[in-house]
């Protein structure tokens, strides 16, 4: 183990912020592409999906195009040439896992996410997802401690065995868990070829000789030339395990500095999903007698689960409305219509009630006992079926 400290490229706080953002980006777009995955979907048709709301939001260029993989293609199972990292015709099914994958460049800034998520039911993805906690403590902590990166490959390998299950990652090319991101510096035109774009990896490449002249390495594996403490910056971290046919994973960006390591985010799918307040909430309930009534509030909007896009026309004469599948009714129109009251947006209170006039809803409100839904539409939360077109009177 080694314990030099690295004392220069620390990232400026612009530039975190500016990565941090599109971090942020890159997950919402897997999030909201998964929220509207259904039997059928294959996986070029979700790549697709994520391509396209990236693009819509800005992203003019990709370090990789969005990757997609199903069922047991999650845990790389008999994966050995490039082109079986691609996506394929293979169609969604319930209660399968799957991994969305995109790296996308936005005024010269790289993200890398790994968002990892099933259809329906799938209790063993859950303990996976539950035990993928500990790499990221790991991680984070042995960097700042100052090992080498080999010796944290290793240790995570170690709690991979511990937990029964296998190294995933080690099928990636090099074998790496990680690699370096930074500005994109390069004056070639923009293109993809084989589904990397060629400035991220000119710049890549650019890394890897001035890094191997130090004897270190942009990416992060277990051979020798990882044999060095993190050099500082911001490194790609994508841990990968599984068990039988399923594979779960994240991949987000660690920040490296010269005495100090941290997450650049902790605002993340994963994270809240581990941190946040249902990880608290659960805590509490298993402390707590089971007959113990629980009175919990929430004070952001409810997540969209299995939303699918629809449209609504504002009367019968006004504009007609797209709402894809993650965003709500409610935003839609608060976009043209920014008056459109609302309070809970949870389906409770009826601010954002209005009278439907035509269409199938899909009414996902709990309206309480002082305000009856009647005739009424929560933009908040109800929704319809995918193409079906609501009319409200608005
Ligand atoms: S804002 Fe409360 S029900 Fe929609």
């Amino acid at each position: 183990m080694s314990h030099t400290k690295v004392t220069e490229n620390t990232p400026p706080q612009a530039e975190l912020d500016a990565f941090r953002e599109l971090q942020r980006l890159a997950y919402q777009a897997a999030g909201d592409v998964a929220a509207g995955l259904e039997p059928g979907v294959t996986e070029r048709e979700a790549a697709r999906r994520i391509r396209v709301h990236l693009e819509a939001h800005g992203v003019q260029d990709w370090f990789h195009t969005p990757f997609a993989w199903f069922g047991d293609r999650t845990a790389f199972r008999g994966f050995r040439a490039p082109p079986q990292y691609f996506p394929t015709r293979r169609a969604l099914e319930e209660g399968m896992p799957f991994i969305l994958d995109c790296a996308p460049v936005r005024d010269g800034c790289v993200a890398d996410i790994g968002y990892s998520g099933y259809l329906g039911d799938n209790p063993l993805h859950d303990r996976l997802m539950d035990d993928l906690r500990a790499h990221r403590r790991l991680i984070v902590e042995r960097v700042r401690a100052g090992d080498t990166l080999q010796d944290v490959y290793r240790a995570v390998d170690a709690l991979i065995r511990d937990q029964g299950y296998d190294n995933r990652h080690r099928v990636y090319p090099g074998r790496v868990i990680a690699h370096r991101v930074g500005r994109v510096r390069s004056r070639l035109p923009r293109a993809v070829v084989a589904g990397f774009g060629i400035r991220s990896l000119q710049t890549l490449v650019g890394d890897l000789v001035v890094e191997r002249a130090h004897h270190r390495s942009p990416l992060w594996a277990d051979g020798d030339v990882s044999a060095h403490p993190a050099t500082p910056g911001m490194w790609a971290v994508e841990p990968h395990i599984g068990f039988r046919d399923i594979g779960v994973k994240f991949e987000e960006i660690l920040v490296v500095t010269g005495d100090d390591a941290y997450w650049l985010d902790d605002d993340l799918p994963h994270v809240r999903r581990w941190d946040g307040p249902p990880a608290l909430i659960g805590a509490v309930r298993a402390r707590v007698p089971a007959d113990t009534p629980l009175f919990t509030e929430r004070f952001a909007p409810a997540p969209i689960v299995g939303g699918a896009p629809f449209e609504v026309r504002l009367g019968h004469d006004g504009p007609v409305l797209s709402v894809p599948a993650g965003e709500t009714a409610l935003e839609a129109v608060r976009r043209v219509r920014p008056e459109t009251p609302y309070s809970c947006r949870q389906g409770f209170c009826g601010t954002c009630r209005v009278r439907l006039l035509a269409g199938v809803p899909d009414h996902r409100d709990r309206p309480t006992g002082g305000s009856p839904r009647g005739e009424g539409f929560a933009l908040c939360v109800s929704r319809a079926r995918e193409g079906e077109r609501l009319v409200v009177d608005l």
